[in-house]
């Protein structure tokens, strides 16, 4: 195979082979400098300049899952739990409205106090009180609770795939199966949620051919968005002890990702800001085009710890984004930033 001829390809359709992409992925770190300009150029054709902003609020890092890579898994007992109340939720939701962010994400452990009709309540009062899109990011549930929050107005919902290769899926995730989150997947396209999936980089015994099988499920599916970020041993965890992933090979994932989804939305992940000071902005010029800030209040999100040196444990989000994201020449969207894909492009304004 020749690079050059794989990156022509590339640049006129995202459907490369599962060869295609190993060979890709297994380029030397020089070669793979080309891989992410074309991602770049992909991105600026699909998606634009624009930036677009998820406000992001972690109210409640108490989980029933027992991921043996993340911080809040619940048999570590070295977390001071939290759960934020309701009132407080949407104030912080208000508050990210207020500051021109047309998204508001949800995000949680599994933590089943935040039942179907909690969940309904807390929707309800934020698209009533903000007007902008919702997004959650609470895990698995039964079909149910999917349809209610969706019919409460929930519009997106995230739920990486982690792993696209089973039986490591299984490794890391007792008493799961991908079966089970791919099921989760399909409900949440049923109902009409705009998707969102993606994995982790750089896990243990994680091969060349699982990372294109990642891309080729996250093509697969049709993901409106994509979350890729490399994986980062965490203190307290079976899984604190074993070496991570690297930026370079998170930053390839994310070209990939841009150039096998186009236009799908692929946020500059806090785990890739983590572990290199201008991670963020390297993504976002490797096919990235997507910035979260953090609002989660200080007082909780020192707690919210998935990984150590999470970035933006004082981040004051309102200053970072205008200043680095006109720094690389982009500018930040306007409005709540809707899918791109087919189905979803006339509810985009
Ligand atoms: N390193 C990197 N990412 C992690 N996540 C959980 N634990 C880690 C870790 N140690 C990611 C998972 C999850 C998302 C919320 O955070 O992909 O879906
Ligand atoms: Fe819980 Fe999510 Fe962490 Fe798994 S990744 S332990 S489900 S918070």
């Amino acid at each position: 195979m020749v690079l050059k001829e794989i990156l022509s390809k590339a640049q006129h359709t995202g459907n490369l082979s599962k060869e295609e992409l190993v060979f890709l992925l297994t380029r030397t770190a020089d070669e793979a400098s080309a891989i992410l300009a074309l991602a770049n150029s992909v991105r600026r054709e699909y998606v634009g300049q624009a930036v677009y902003l998820r406000g992001l609020v972690e109210f409640s890092n108490i989980c029933t899952g027992n991921c043996t890579y993340c911080g809040l898994r619940r048999e570590n007992g070295n977390v001071h739990r939290y759960r934020m109340p309701e009132a407080e939720i949407i104030e912080t939701a208000v508050k990210i409205a207020e500051n021109g962010i047309g998204t508001v994400v949800l995000q949680s452990g599994e933590d089943p106090y935040f039942t179907a009709d909690r969940m309904v309540s807390i929707i309800k009062n934020i698209k009533k009180h903000t007007g902008g899109a919702v997004t959650l990011s609470i895990g698995e549930r039964p079909f149910d609770d999917y349809k209610a929050m969706r019919e409460a107005g929930a519009d997106r919902f995230l739920l990486r795939h982690e792993t696209a290769n089973p039986n490591l899926y299984t490794r890391l995730h007792p008493g799961k199966s991908l079966k089970e989150r791919v099921r989760c997947l399909a409900d949440l396209r049923t109902l009409g949620y705009q998707v969102g999936t993606g994995c982790m980089v750089g896990l243990p015994g994680q091969t060349a051919e699982d990372l294109a099988d990642d891309l080729l499920f996250i093509r697969s599916i049709d993901a409106d968005m994509v979350g890729i970020g490399p994986f980062i041993p965490s203190p307290d965890t079976p899984l604190g002890n074993v070496p991570g992933g690297s930026v370079d090979a998170a930053l390839r994932m994310v070209a990939l990702a841009r150039i096998v989804t186009r236009d799908a939305h692929i946020p500059a992940t806090t785990a890739v800001g983590s572990i290199d000071e201008s991670g963020r902005e390297k993504a976002l010029m490797a096919g990235a085009n997507i910035v979260m800030p953090n609002y989660t209040p200080l007082k909780y999100r020192v707690d919210y710890k998935i990984y150590p040196n999470k970035q933006c444990i004082n981040e004051d989000p309102e200053i970072y984004l205008e200043n680095r994201i006109e720094s690389i020449g982009r500018r930040i969207g306007k409005g709540p930033g809707h899918s791109l894909k087919g189905a979803f492009r006339k509810t985009n304004t």
